[in-house]
């Protein structure tokens, strides 16, 4: 198979909003495809959704399959939920009231925590206009829709750097050389894409949270097809998923987030909270004996962040092979620590194997990356290069 595609550009619905790090659409629906075709699959699971790709490709091959997914993050949840249920039939309707509302919007711009750190003065008078139109939609999807596309432009006209996930201050300079585009903009877009949002899954079961605390929302044995990236134990340093989505979720009406409640309490708390954050878990013996080569190589503060990741990383593992009947397919890229390359792909391929998957395949493709720098830290003077492979494993159940 191959699973190259570098001239996928993302003009379908998967371009409309942002989010890190997402897996390539193509390949996800290709692999599917060729496992829809010879076996008979129901249920399709997603630990880690993000921005929903692989539950969206699912329920492109085959619309009646049923889909399950988690994800901490509440702006993946919103980007993924309106992914899968689609918009209205009044979605045109509602985008001609959110263009007359905004004209009679109310000048009371938004507040909070360091909002004028982020986000010029006049810029934040357009983005609260179109916040208050929003909220007086009446149709939550037409509302979670308005939601996916503005939280693109937020992190857009934001005083915040593209070239980076993280949160990291433009110089003042360009602060200034933004153009205030930002209601033409929205108006554009929501206008432009509501086509793409047509899918209207029947079978969907999103909840959002913690996947080492929601493991028992899914009967074991009971899922065809589990397909995920899970992160790679960065996201706290390069792939911050939560501080990338934080901008957006100070924005979005909290009605319409699925929160916890800790979520807004800083701009880190998100990855903190995500695999590979804090970690309070034991590493077991197995998943020690797969990791122990790497970390002996590695100073000792790292090998801790790498043992904490670890620990909570089987433990998804061994809920993922708990609950799935027949197929585990991972998208997955191996980071370096210290100057060592650990090899996730490898370390995942073995312990599968050990639950009781057969390894059926082993693909790869080269990361196109603009977001992260090519060289993204220096050990010893020698730099590190981010990942240019992922790698895709597809697993079986050992038959009895
Ligand atoms: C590699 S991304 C998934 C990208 C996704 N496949 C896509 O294409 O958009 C990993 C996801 O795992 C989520 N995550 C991290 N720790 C988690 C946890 N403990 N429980 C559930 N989701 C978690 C992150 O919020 C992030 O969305």
């Amino acid at each position: 198979m191959n699973i190259s595609f570098q001239d996928y550009r993302k003009n379908d619905i998967h371009g409309v909003s942002l989010y890190p790090a997402t897996m390539i659409a193509p390949v996800q629906n290709m692999v599917m495809k060729s496992i829809f075709e010879v076996d008979k699959i129901k249920t399709v699971y997603d630990p880690y959704h993000g921005s929903g790709i692989s539950l969206y490709e699912a329920i492109k091959i085959d619309e009646n399959c049923e889909v399950y997914g988690f994800d901490i993050n509440p702006l993946a949840h919103l980007l993924t939920y309106i992914k899968l249920k689609g918009v209205t039939k009044n979605i045109y309707n509602d985008v001609n009231a959110v263009k007359e509302l905004i004209q009679c919007a109310p000048c009371t711009p938004l507040e909070f925590d360091n909002i004028g750190k982020w986000f010029r003065k006049d810029i934040i008078a357009s983005l609260s206009e179109i916040r208050w139109s929003i909220t007086q939609i009446k149709s939550k999807r037409n509302r979670l829709y308005f939601w996916s596309i503005f939280s693109k432009l937020v992190r857009k006209y934001s005083n915040t750097r593209s070239s980076t996930y993280k949160l990291h201050i433009k110089s003042s300079e360009d602060i200034a050389k933004v153009k205030n585009n930002v209601i033409e903009d929205f108006l554009t877009q929501i206008k432009l894409n509501a086509k793409k949002f047509d899918v209207r899954a029947k079978h969907v079961n999103l909840i959002k949270g913690d996947v080492l605390k929601l493991g028992n929302k899914i009967r074991p044995n009971s899922i065809d097809l589990t397909i995920t990236s899970p992160p790679y134990g960065d996201n706290q340093t390069t792939v911050t998923y939560g501080q990338f989505s934080s901008l957006p979720l100070f924005w979005i009406d909290k009605k319409d987030l699925k929160l916890e409640g800790w979520e807004l309490d800083n701009y880190s708390i998100i990855d903190r909270k995500s695999l590979g954050g804090s970690s309070r878990n034991q590493i077991s013996q197995t998943g020690f004996s797969l990791i122990e080569p790497y970390l002996s190589k590695i100073s000792k503060p790292k090998q801790r962040k790498v043992l904490n990741f670890f620990a909570d990383y089987f433990l998804s593992l061994d809920h993922i092979c708990n609950v799935t009947k027949k197929y585990i397919v991972m998208t997955l890229g191996n980071r370096t620590v210290d100057g060592i390359n650990i090899d996730l792909t490898s370390i995942t391929s073995k312990y599968l194997e050990i639950k009781g998957f057969d390894n059926l395949e082993l693909l790869n493709r080269s990361i196109p990356n603009k977001r992260i720098p090519s060289i993204v830290s220096y050990h010893e003077g020698v730099p590190i290069h981010s990942m240019s492979k992922e790698y895709v494993i597809i697993h079986n159940k050992k038959q009895p």
